[in-house]
């Protein structure tokens, strides 16, 4: 069993960026948490970050075909990535969409996902403990297979 997490524009400055909304932990710490609990789980697990849609999308069709389930958090392209959307769709996985903030209670532009569609469930507002909780779900999700 093999899950990815991928993340999108300024995720890689997570720690440095509005730590008020956010916190104060790196994208870096996070992947760790995740390494640690997908060992413990005994799943696979592979960790991406662009601040490119184009990338991210290539980075998706090379890896889908040999894995089983999606984390994504998509910073901004969340309201606006229509081929990453597009992408996540075609790869006919199941997805959970992770936001660090809550994206319904800050700028109402914010409010609208195109990821929610093709996404299994969503997660915002938890923050880090958000990918975390994707991650255990997915696997348990798998384990089912539901
Ligand atoms: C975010 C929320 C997005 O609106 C924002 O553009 C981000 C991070 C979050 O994790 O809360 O970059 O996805």
């Amino acid at each position: 069993m093999k899950i990815l997490c991928f993340n999108g524009p300024n995720l890689n400055l997570l720690g440095q960026r509005d730590t008020s909304i956010y916190g104060n932990i790196s994208l870096e710490e996070i992947e760790d948490l995740l390494r640690k609990r997908a060992s413990e789980l005994k799943v696979d697990f592979a960790f991406f970050q662009s601040n490119s849609e184009g990338s991210l999308i290539d980075t998706l069709q090379n890896e889908a075909p040999s894995a089983d389930a999606i984390i994504i958090n998509p910073g901004a392209l969340t309201h606006y990535g229509l081929s990453l959307s597009d992408a996540l769709r075609d790869a006919r996985l199941p997805v959970i969409e992770v936001h660090l903030s809550n994206i319904y209670s800050r700028e109402e532009w914010r409010a609208k996902s195109v990821i929610s569609p093709v996404a299994l469930g969503q997660i915002s507002g938890l923050g880090w403990q958000g990918y975390l909780y994707a991650f255990e779900h997915l696997t348990e999700h798998l384990r089912k297979g539901a």
